[in-house]
C-alpha cells in the first residue's frame, strides 16, 4: 500500500542534542559526544555545537537523514499472543518495532488496545491529537471484529446486540447498538461504535457464548486486508493519509 509523504505541521527549531535524544538516538550525553566527534551535520556542514537550534530536516547523522523526524504513525497487524501494555511481561507488540522508536519523545502509544489473544489492525502513534480522533466516540469511527464462537449462535444475538440495552457484567450503562452479521453458525462479523474493555468477548459471554478467536478486521473503512500486512508486520504513514483511509467512503 502506498502512502503520501507526511505533510509537515509546525516545525519548531530546537537544540540539536535535544532533537536527537527525543528521536531516540541516545541519551543527551551520548548525543553530545557524537556531535563532538563530528558525525552530525547541519545544512551540509559538520557541527560541534549541541546547543545549535535546528529543525530535523537540516540534520544528517553519519550522512543519513533522521528517522521519521516529524512524527511517527504506524499501521500494524498485531499477532495473537502479544500484549499492548509496555509494563506486562511476555511478548510485547513493541518487540516488533525498531528499538530506537521506543526511546522517542513524545512516546509511541497504541490507539486503544487489543487484548493478548486478539489479533488484527492496530494503530500506534506519537500524535496525541490523532489518537484522540480515532478513539473519541464523537468521531464515530467504528471498529469491526471477526469472532469465532465456541457454541452455535442461537439466532437472538443480532437483535440483542442491536438493541442498545445489553448490559455487560459489572457495568451500569448499556452497550451502544452494535451490528452483527452471521458468517456461519459459529462465526460472525461485529461492528462496534465504542471501545470497552474486552468488549466483544464480554458481549458474547453476556449471551452465554464464548469467543475462541478474535481479529479486528477494520478501523472505520481501513481494512486489515487492504494493508497486505502479515501478522507482526507494520507500515508507517502520515496522520493525514491514515485519516483518509479510515474515513474513506465505502460503496453502499
Ligand atoms: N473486544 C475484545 O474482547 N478484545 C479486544 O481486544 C477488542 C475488543
Amino acid at each position: 500500500m502506498q502512502f503520501k509523504a507526511r505533510e509537515v505541521k509546525q516545525i519548531k527549531a530546537e537544540r540539536l542534542d535535544k532533537l536527537l535524544a527525543n528521536l531516540g538516538y541516545g541519551a543527551r550525553k551520548d548525543v553530545r559526544a557524537w556531535i563532538n566527534e563530528g558525525i552530525v551535520s547541519v545544512d551540509g556542514s559538520m557541527t560541534t555545537s549541541p546547543a545549535q537550534k535546528v529543525t530535523a530536516d537540516q540534520v544528517l547523522l553519519e550522512g543519513k537523514a533522521l528517522d521519521h523526524p516529524f512524527g511517527l504513525t504506524i499501521i500494524y497487524h498485531k499477532p495473537a499472543g502479544s500484549v499492548c501494555s509496555r509494563k506486562e511481561g511476555g511478548r510485547l507488540i513493541y518487540d516488533d518495532f525498531p528499538a530506537r522508536w521506543l526511546d522517542r519523545k513524545p512516546p509511541l502509544s497504541s490507539v486503544g488496545r487489543l487484548d493478548k489473544d486478539t489479533a488484527g489492525l492496530l494503530i500506534l502513534t506519537d500524535d496525541g491529537q490523532l489518537n484522540h480522533r480515532i478513539t473519541s466516540p464523537k468521531q464515530h469511527i467504528s471498529k469491526t471484529y471477526l469472532a469465532t464462537l465456541a457454541e452455535p449462535l442461537s439466532g437472538k444475538e443480532k437483535n440483542i446486540f442491536a438493541s442498545g440495552k445489553l448490559l455487560l457484567e459489572g457495568e451500569e450503562k448499556a452497550c451502544l447498538p452494535a451490528e452483527l452479521q452471521m458468517l456461519d453458525n459459529q462465526q460472525v462479523s461485529l461492528i462496534l461504535h465504542e471501545g470497552r474493555y474486552h468488549q466483544v468477548r464480554r458481549m458474547f459471554a453476556a449471551v452465554g457464548n464464548h469467543v475462541t478467536a478474535l481479529c479486528r478486521t477494520h478501523i472505520g473503512a481501513l481494512s486489515l486486508q487492504q494493508t497486505g500486512l502479515a501478522a507482526g508486520e507494520y507500515t508507517t504513514c502520515s496522520p493525514q493519509a491514515l485519516m483518509a483511509l479510515i474515513c474513506a467512503k465505502t460503496p453502499e
